[in-house]
């Protein structure tokens, strides 16, 4: 493995060693929807907004363990969108990381309330942090919340639905794309800065952010168009079946690719504010530029 990938998998195992204790049940009655919440976060996932999160309070000179509990929340409300987005009344997909999706492996009723209690308890782990400044903590819960909400996640997973079938130009399925995908990228990115007590660099790691969570998205819908079902773990074709508007439908795949080696570049260029070791964003970048899955 290389230098990079072995960073990779310490950083998301980092993670993954909290999600036990994260999701905590006082009740045995509680105990089934314990096991759906649990098994979405830890069937897999490349826990990408987690581990950025983690290296912008790193870069901004963040110390030791303290912004894990964000971290995780993070993942938290990323694996609650990902439960909500396979429902039927959503995107109807049926694999999610490689496994039956939450509604598939425990039914309706429970993986919507699987993704409101990953949701809800998200922001109680996030409020448990310790060792940053406590006006910190709070503007991070903050930003947790205006990035995952209506003005954030939310709000451009409703565009998604609303304006499946229609016809939309690239300026609508952009501003989509940076609420939907790219939102909780830029949390990951803000909040990192924030619990380090730097915000006065926040604005290069939202630039940051925004191209790559663009980047992120359109690399999604080549995947979807182009990507091998087993190795994405999801559905291919889950975009036509659905009448989305994406990039892949609007400019084509090989264009598609254009667009996002340019925005990774935009993207690594921000980094470059950051006085510090900015080596494993910019291969974090080009790696999510290249994935398969
Ligand atoms: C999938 O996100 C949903 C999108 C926002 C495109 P990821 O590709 O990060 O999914 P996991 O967490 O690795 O499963
Ligand atoms: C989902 O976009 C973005 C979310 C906020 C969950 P997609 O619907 O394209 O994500 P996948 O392809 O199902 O992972
Ligand atoms: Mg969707
Ligand atoms: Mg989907
Ligand atoms: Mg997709």
């Amino acid at each position: 493995m290389s230098d990079f990938s072995l960073q990779l998998t310490d950083a998301a195992k980092k993670i993954e060693n909290e999600f036990d204790s994260a999701v905590k049940c006082h009740s045995d009655s509680y105990l089934s929807l314990r096991e759906a919440m649990l098994y979405s976060l830890k069937i897999g996932g490349k826990r990408i907004r987690p581990i950025m999160l983690l290296e912008f309070f790193k870069l901004c000179g963040g110390n030791d363990n303290a912004a894990i509990n964000f971290a995780v929340a993070l993942e938290m409300i990323h694996t609650y969108s990902l439960i909500h987005d396979d429902l039927p009344c959503m995107d109807d997909d049926d694999f999610r990381r490689g496994k039956p999706a939450c509604h598939k492996a425990f039914g309706e009723a429970n993986a919507v309330l699987a993704g409101d209690a990953l949701l809800t308890e998200a922001f109680g782990f996030a409020a448990k942090t310790q060792g940053v400044k406590p006006e910190n903590i709070v503007k991070a819960i903050g930003v947790l919340s205006k990035f995952s909400g209506v003005n954030g996640m939310i709000g451009g997973q409703i565009i998604d639905i609303a304006i499946e079938g229609k016809k939309v130009d690239a300026d609508v399925l952009k501003e989509m794309y940076l609420l939907k995908t790219g939102a909780l990228i830029k949390a990951a990115a803000k909040i990192g800065c924030i619990l380090a007590d730097r915000e006065d660099l926040s604005v290069h790691a939202e630039k940051f952010a925004e191209n790559i969570g663009l980047a992120f998205q359109i690399v999604d819908d080549i995947l979807d168009v182009c990507g091998d079902e087993a190795t994405l773990g999801k559905p291919v074709n889950s975009d036509a079946k659905n009448e989305k508007n994406t990039f892949a439908v609007l400019f084509g795949v090989e264009k598609c690719k254009t667009i996002v080696n340019e925005l990774t570049n935009s993207a690594i260029d921000e980094l470059k504010y950051f006085n510090a070791d900015t080596t494993f964003l910019t291969e974090l970048a080009l790696y999510l530029a290249g994935r398969k899955f």
